[in-house]
């Protein structure tokens, strides 16, 4: 299964509804779409994976979202694209990387630290404050954003 990953301009529907998996407000993930960086997965030319990178000031950039196809989750992809941004970061100077997640995605918590994201601090009520609707997961509800990051010195 040969991956390809490739960095686009812009998005269409099928980049939308990958996103929307990460991200239930189309109207956030407009607004983090107009200056961030977007690259996604492909095997044979279908997309299967998509991550947004934003700058958030020349030493910091924060993962906005990450999203891989039902069908293809759990065979390593999502890993392999955070990998892939994070080495192209590092190659140009990036010192801080973030990733922010609910508390209630208990395999991404998995994931981000298998990594090597630490936790870095916790905005309690975020998605409360955010979402009009309750998110639920794993059978808790979705209030408090855990944002994770990888600093190098
Ligand atoms: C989160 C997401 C991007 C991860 O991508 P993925 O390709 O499914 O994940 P990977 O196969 O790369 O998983 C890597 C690690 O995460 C862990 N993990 C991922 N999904 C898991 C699951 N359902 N159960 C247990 N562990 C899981 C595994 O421990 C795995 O570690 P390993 O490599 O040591 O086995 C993907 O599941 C997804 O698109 N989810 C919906 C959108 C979303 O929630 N995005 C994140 C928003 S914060």
């Amino acid at each position: 299964m040969e991956v390809e990953i490739k960095k686009i301009q812009s998005v269409t529907n099928i980049h939308l509804d990958l996103l929307l998996l990460a991200d239930p407000s189309i109207e956030k993930i407009k607004e983090y779409l107009i200056d961030s960086e977007i690259y996604t997965a492909l095997i044979n030319d279908e997309t299967i994976g998509i991550i947004i990178i934003k700058e958030i000031d020349h030493l910091k950039k924060e993962i906005m979202n990450v999203a891989v196809k039902e069908e293809h989750q759990n065979k390593g992809l999502g890993k392999k694209l955070i990998n892939f941004v994070i080495n192209i970061e590092k190659n140009n100077g990036t010192k801080i990387i973030e990733i922010g997640t609910g508390n209630s995605s208990i395999n991404q918590l998995l994931l981000y630290q298998k990594i090597g994201f630490r936790i870095a601090s916790i905005e309690r009520d975020f998605f409360s404050r955010n979402y009009q609707e309750v998110i639920i997961e794993n059978g808790i509800i979705c209030k408090d954003m855990i944002k994770l990051s990888i600093e190098y010195k």
